[in-house]
């Protein structure tokens, strides 16, 4: 049965997932450079991903002005209905400012402190996945459901690297023991679209260690919809240090491996 409180909150955050898709898609500015950065010389902020989050937020608070607010910008508003947006305007900044097609617009609403509602429009791919929590995980209105799993040993893992060099050295030993036991690793560079993959198939697992909750949260509503497990170290909820989605099969092999390789830790 539908709930009008989550119905209202998935209307909202495709509408504007759409729209600034589709702004980011067609304002690129053709010499876009960097605005600013973050934790490194190389984890950087373009004006683009800046006028996105204000865009979004603007349009979120213009129908909903008692909600809270986390986005990747700098939005951060505590709210009192209980609902709180977690957005992160461009997923894969740095594909975007390379002009590479793999970047989206995340938008999840939390109520209460879950996740409800899941959006992640994918522009260049003229793709937008959703879920509702217990509505199952859509590709362009279309439901999805994640790969039927093979063995390790067949499948086709996504993963990704922070912006430390400290970090990449850990990240690139975990990489170096588990690319010989698997079909072959993928790095697309937007988290949110490694977990819409891994819902609709074209990912058998997803892991990577250092996710900010504006990288996942949309996308992991959207893998466990669509059939596949996520999680962190055995026994925890998918977190910055370490987050893991697959089918079933393959997460149950896949978890302990991680955990064993040190993938939790630089
Ligand atoms: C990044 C992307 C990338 C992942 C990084 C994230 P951003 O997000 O999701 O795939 O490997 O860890 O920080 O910075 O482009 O929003």
């Amino acid at each position: 049965m539908s709930d009008p409180l989550h119905d209202e909150l998935l209307g909202l955050a495709l509408d504007i997932a759409r729209d600034a898709g589709t702004m980011l898609r067609e304002r690129r500015p053709a010499d876009l450079s960097v605005a600013a950065t973050k934790t490194s010389p190389i984890d950087v902020v373009t004006e683009m991903d800046i006028a996105a989050e204000e865009l979004i937020t603007s349009y979120l608070r213009k129908h909903r002005p008692e909600d809270g607010f986390l986005g990747e910008e700098g939005a951060d508003v505590e709210g009192s209905s209980g609902v709180r947006w977690v957005i992160d305007p461009i997923d894969g900044t740095v594909n975007y400012l390379y002009d590479l097609p793999s970047w989206s617009v995340s938008i999840a609403a939390e109520y209460r402190g879950e996740t409800v509602v899941g959006v992640v429009a994918a522009p260049m791919r003229e793709e937008v996945y959703h879920a509702v929590l217990g509505g199952g995980a859509h590709r362009n209105g279309v439901p999805v459901r994640c790969r039927p799993a093979p063995p390790l040993s067949q499948a086709l893992v996504g993963t990704g690297f922070g912006y430390l060099a400290e970090r990449r050295a850990a990240q690139a030993e975990v990489v170096r023991a588990l690319l010989p036991r698997v079909r072959d690793i993928r790095r697309g560079g937007s988290a949110a679209i490694d977990l819409c993959d891994v819902a609709c198939g074209r990912l058998d697992a997803y892991y990577e260690r250092g996710l900010n909750p504006w990288d996942m949260a949309a996308g992991d509503l959207i893998a466990r919809e669509a059939g596949a497990l996520t999680g962190g170290r055995p026994g925890l909820t998918p977190s910055t240090e370490l987050t893991v989605a697959a089918s079933p099969e393959v997460f149950g092999v896949l978890q302990p491996l991680l955990e064993e390789l040190g993938a939790w830790h630089d």
